[in-house]
């Protein structure tokens, strides 16, 4: 079912900090930023070998990655593994009784499609799949 890890997301409190120590303390590159206007997130992406680093930082209290440093502080957010197929993913996992946060593929950072796994169905975890 899961192919490999694409990335894995962490939620920062200062992104502009976190980059730096990304690029200039461990030496990655190279990196993206962009933001998600309609979510409230702005995401900086390291690449390391064939997966990504994700850094999370918030522009808006009540964005996803606001809520979750309010409530988890800084840290470890998410995990994103490859998958073959979006869609007949989401449904195999939805037969299995997984809870989706999304039930339906939705366009994450970088343009990719993407889609959550409730935490509350992989024993704490955030995890988000995608094709890559
Ligand atoms: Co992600």
């Amino acid at each position: 079912m899961f192919k490999k890890i694409d990335h894995i997301g962490i939620a920062v409190m200062d992104l502009k900090r976190a980059v730096e120590l990304y690029s200039k303390k461990f030496g990655l590159s190279p990196f993206k930023t962009e933001e998600l206007k309609e979510q409230g997130i702005k995401v900086a992406s390291f690449k390391l070998g064939d997966s990504w680093i994700e850094l999370l930082g918030s522009t808006r209290e009540d964005s996803p990655i606001g809520k979750f440093l309010r409530n988890r502080g800084e840290g470890l957010h998410h995990l994103c593994y490859q998958v073959e197929n979006l869609e007949e993913t989401l449904e195999v996992l939805k037969q299995r009784g997984l809870k989706l946060i999304d039930e339906k593929p939705r366009r994450g950072a970088g343009g990719k499609r993407i889609a959550f796994l409730h935490p509350k169905s992989t024993q704490g975890v955030l995890i988000e799949i995608t094709e890559g």
